[in-house]
């Protein structure tokens, strides 16, 4: 079933200047992009996406590093598109990231680690809908 997918190339992505490159893995495993745009996401922001993890001790950094820099936001197309892209990404903290993912190829650490996506598919739709509107993705 052709699913939907939230992705974001945060902050150290866009500070090394290499979010075309990561583009380019996720276009060459399938993915269609059919929304994105560059934004600078604010602390509040920040804490309302993350919210699932407020209790977590890493919470305020987490925050703090997603509101530091312009993040690109975007949705991302494909068969399966939400497993496949966690797939795609590897595991949270690079250090057990497999080659061929972008976390094994980017990710500075387990902070710094270049790209989120979504858990789940209803996972996937609210977060979605908290970046972009309707007209806003274009299939
Ligand atoms: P992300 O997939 O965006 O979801 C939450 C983020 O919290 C995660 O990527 C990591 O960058 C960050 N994080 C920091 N420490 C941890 C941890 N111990 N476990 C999970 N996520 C962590």
């Amino acid at each position: 079933m052709v699913q939907r997918t939230l992705s974001i190339l945060k902050p150290d992505a866009t500070d090394r200047n290499i979010t075309g490159e990561i583009n380019s893995m996720i276009e060459a495993a399938g993915f269609r992009i059919v929304a994105q745009k560059r934004i600078l996401i604010t602390l509040d922001q920040a804490r309302k996406f993350y919210e699932v993890h407020k209790e977590r001790p890493f919470y305020g950094d987490l925050c703090a590093f997603l509101s530091s820099a312009p993040s690109v936001v975007q949705v991302l197309e494909k068969e399966n598109a939400v497993d496949d892209y966690r797939t795609l990404m590897g595991t949270t903290n690079p250090a057990s990231a497999e080659e061929g993912t972008i976390r094994k190829k980017f990710a500075l650490s387990i902070d710094k680690n270049s790209v989120h996506g979504s858990d789940a598919p209803e996972n996937a739709a609210i977060e979605i809908r908290f970046f972009f509107s309707e007209t806003e993705i274009v299939g």
